[in-house]
Parts: C-alpha cells; structure tokens; sequence
C-alpha cells in the first residue's frame, strides 16, 4: 500500500454524475481486467475484444502488460514489490479511463490475488470483470512466443511467473476463457458477459 506523500490537496469533484456521464458519452464504462501466465492469451484476446467492441461503435482501450512497461512503467521490475506497484498504477489508470465512460481491458499477469483485488476494490461495483485466460503453463511454455520461457528455465531470467514465482488464480473471477476455444470465441464470451450485465446498451 502507497502512502498519501501529497499535502494540502484537496479532491475537486466534477460538475456532473457518473450517470448524467454515461447518457452524454452514451456507454457504461468498466474494467475488464485480463490475469493469466505469460503466453497465455491475455493480450491477443483482450485486443480481438476490444476490435469488436469498437466495430460496434463502443469505445474500448487496452492496457497491455508489455507496452505499459515500455513508459509509464519502466521504472519497475518483475520482483513482488516492483509486482504490486505495477498492478496498483495500472488499477488506479483502468480505474480513471472507466469513470471516463471506457470500456478499459488490461491484460497483465497481475499473479498475486491482493494486487487484483486492491485494483477491484477502485471500481464501482459490478464495473470490475476479472477474466482468467486459463491457458496451462505446459501450453504458455511451448508456445514462448518471446523465448522467455527458455531463459528461465536456464536461469537467465529470474522470478519468472510459472516457473520461479508464483502465480495465484483467482478464486471469484467473473469470467474464465479457455484454450478450447478460439480467440474469436473468447472475445466473443467478454463481449456477450458485457451484454449479460447490462454493460453494452
Ligand atoms: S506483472 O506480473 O507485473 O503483472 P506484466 O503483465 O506487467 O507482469 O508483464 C509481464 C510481461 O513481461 C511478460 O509477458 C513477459 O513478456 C515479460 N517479463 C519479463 N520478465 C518477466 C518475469 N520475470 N516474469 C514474468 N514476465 C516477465
């Protein structure tokens, strides 16, 4: 947990509802917040998803695990700590780009049960879909699609999620998608729990 550094700040409320918001913009925004093992599909789903959702004239945005890191995160490893701080950043940028009236889908490995939760516990209720991409570590490992897996097993890269650090799997995730299905099926399952929760229309 960060602590408040700032002094003499003071919250400066907008000058309309959350509802009123919605009407204007014309869309209900959420977090749709991808977790899963490296290689897993997070990415590639999040993105087939947020493809569709914009064919449907409903603005959506990804936040990446990878490309956050290359800026607003590059200040920060892969140990627990530098983990946490990741996550925390990312929540509090979901959770702004939602209010916002975005349809916001992050996929990052977030592997540590608090880290998710402290990022759910931002949203309003009902606006925060924790999706596992529950794709095996055998299948992420033969696919390294980055070579990642290799250099850590051979010890080049330490505290590698799956193989030398640890990966929590949610116990409530509202939405799970699987190898067995495509990736246009998968991002189909976001889009039609989206729809189920009244989110879309
Ligand atoms: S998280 O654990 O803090 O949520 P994040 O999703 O931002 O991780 O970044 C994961 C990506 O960083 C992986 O897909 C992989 O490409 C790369 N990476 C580099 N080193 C590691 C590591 N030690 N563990 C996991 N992923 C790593």
């Amino acid at each position: 947990m960060v602590r408040q550094k700032a002094t003499n700040i003071t919250w400066h409320g907008a000058n309309i509802s959350k509802e009123e918001r919605e009407l204007a913009v014309g869309q209900k925004g959420c977090v749709i917040w991808f977790t899963g093992l490296s290689g897993s599909g997070k990415s590639t789903v999040a993105m087939r998803a947020e493809q569709m959702l914009l064919e449907r004239g409903i603005f959506a945005y990804v936040l990446d695990g990878d490309n956050v890191r290359f800026g607003l995160n590059k200040d920060l490893g892969f140990s627990p700590a530098d983990r946490n701080e990741n996550i925390r950043r990312i929540g509090e940028v979901a959770n702004l780009f939602a209010a916002s009236g975005a349809v916001v889908l992050t996929a990052f490995i977030s592997p540590y049960r608090a880290d998710r939760d402290q990022a759910r516990a931002l949203v309003a209720e009902g606006r925060f879909i924790e999706c596992l991409v529950d794709s095996p570590l055998a299948l992420c490992e033969g696919r390294d699609p980055k070579g990642l897996y290799k250099k850590a097993r051979a010890g080049i890269i330490p505290e590698f999620t799956g193989v030398s650090a640890p990966y929590e799997e949610p116990l409530k995730a509202e939405l799970k998608v699987t190898t067995e299905c495509t990736v246009d099926e998968s991002a189909q399952q976001v889009l039609d729990y989206l729809e189920g929760a009244g989110l879309l229309g």
